[in-house]
C-alpha cells in the first residue's frame, strides 16, 4: 500500500517528482492544479470561476476541490497506490481526505524563496498533458518543443511575478499550518511525514524520496 501526498510551495517540484515517482513505482497520480486547468477548459459552468481564481493566485474553495478530487480517486480506481500532487493544501481539505481514505506518506518538499522564483520563471509546459520542463534545469530535447508529441511548449498564465507573490502568500497563510497538522498526525501514527530538502537537483531529490518510502 502506497498512498502518497506531495506537499510544498509553488515551484518546489511537486509535479516533477510526482511524474518521476509515478513512472518508477508504476502508480497513478492525481494533480490538483492540473485537474483544475483541464476543468477550466471543458466545464462551461465553472470555467470562469476557476480561471479567475488561478490567475489571481488564490486557492479555489475547499468544497470545490474536495469534490473534484474525490470523484477522481473513485474514477481512476486509485485504491492501494496513488500519488496526490497539490492536495490537500488546507487543514479543511486534509480533514476531509482523512475521513475518506487513509494516506501513508506525506512528502514535504522544502525550498528557499530564491529557488522558487528561478524555477517558476523558467518553467515551460506542454498544455494538453501538463508535462513540465525548465529552460535551464530540465530543458526539452528540442528548444520549446514537447519531447513526446513534438508540439509547442508554453508558459503557465499564473507564472507571472505578481501572481507568484500572491501564490506564496496563500501558501504561507493556508498551507503552512497544514505542515504542523501533518506532524501531529505523524506523532499519532496516522501518516508518515517526510521532509525533503528540495533545493537539490531533480535527480538527488528523487533518489532521496525513493529511499525514504521504500
Ligand atoms: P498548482 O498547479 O498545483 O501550482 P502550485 O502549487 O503553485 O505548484 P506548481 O505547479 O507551480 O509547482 P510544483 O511544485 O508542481 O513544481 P514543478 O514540478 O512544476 O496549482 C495551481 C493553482 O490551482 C493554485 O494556485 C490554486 O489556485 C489552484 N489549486 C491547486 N490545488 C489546489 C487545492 N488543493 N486547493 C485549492 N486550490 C488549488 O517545478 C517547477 C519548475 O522547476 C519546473 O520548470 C521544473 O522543471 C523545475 N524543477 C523542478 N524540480 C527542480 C529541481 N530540483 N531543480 C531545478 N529545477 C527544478
Ligand atoms: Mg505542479
Amino acid at each position: 500500500m502506497m498512498r502518497i501526498i506531495m506537499l510544498g510551495a509553488p515551484g518546489s517540484g511537486k509535479g516533477t517528482q510526482t511524474q518521476l515517482l509515478s513512472k518508477y513505482f508504476y502508480i497513478p497520480f492525481i494533480s490538483a492544479g492540473e485537474i483544475l486547468r483541464q476543468e477550466s477548459k471543458k466545464n462551461e459552468k465553472t470555467k470562469k470561476y476557476i480561471k479567475e481564481t488561478i490567475n489571481q493566485g488564490k486557492l479555489v474553495k475547499n468544497s470545490f476541490i474536495i469534490n473534484l478530487i474525490k470523484k477522481k480517486i473513485k474514477k481512476k480506481n486509485c485504491f492501494d497506490k496513488f500519488i496526490l500532487d497539490g492536495f490537500p493544501r488546507t487543514i479543511k481539505q486534509a480533514e476531509s481526505l482523512k475521513k475518506h481514505i487513509k494516506m501513508h506518506f506525506v512528502i514535504h518538499l522544502k525550498i528557499s524563496t530564491d529557488n522558487i522564483l528561478d524555477r517558476i520563471t523558467g518553467r515551460l509546459i506542454h498544455e494538453p498533458s501538463g508535462r513540465t520542463y525548465h529552460k535551464k534545469f530540465n530543458p526539452p530535447k528540442k528548444k520549446n518543443i514537447d519531447d513526446l508529441t513534438g508540439e509547442l511548449l508554453s508558459k503557465r498564465k499564473d507564472d507571472k511575478k505578481k501572481i507568484i507573490i500572491t501564490r506564496l502568500k496563500e501558501y504561507k497563510k493556508l498551507t503552512k499550518p497544514l505542515i504542523k497538522w501533518f506532524k501531529m498526525e505523524d506523532l499519532k501514527k496516522n501518516i508518515k511525514y517526510i521532509e525533503i530538502n528540495a533545493n537539490k537537483s531533480i535527480h538527488k531529490i528523487n533518489k532521496k524520496i525513493i529511499l525514504c518510502i521504500h
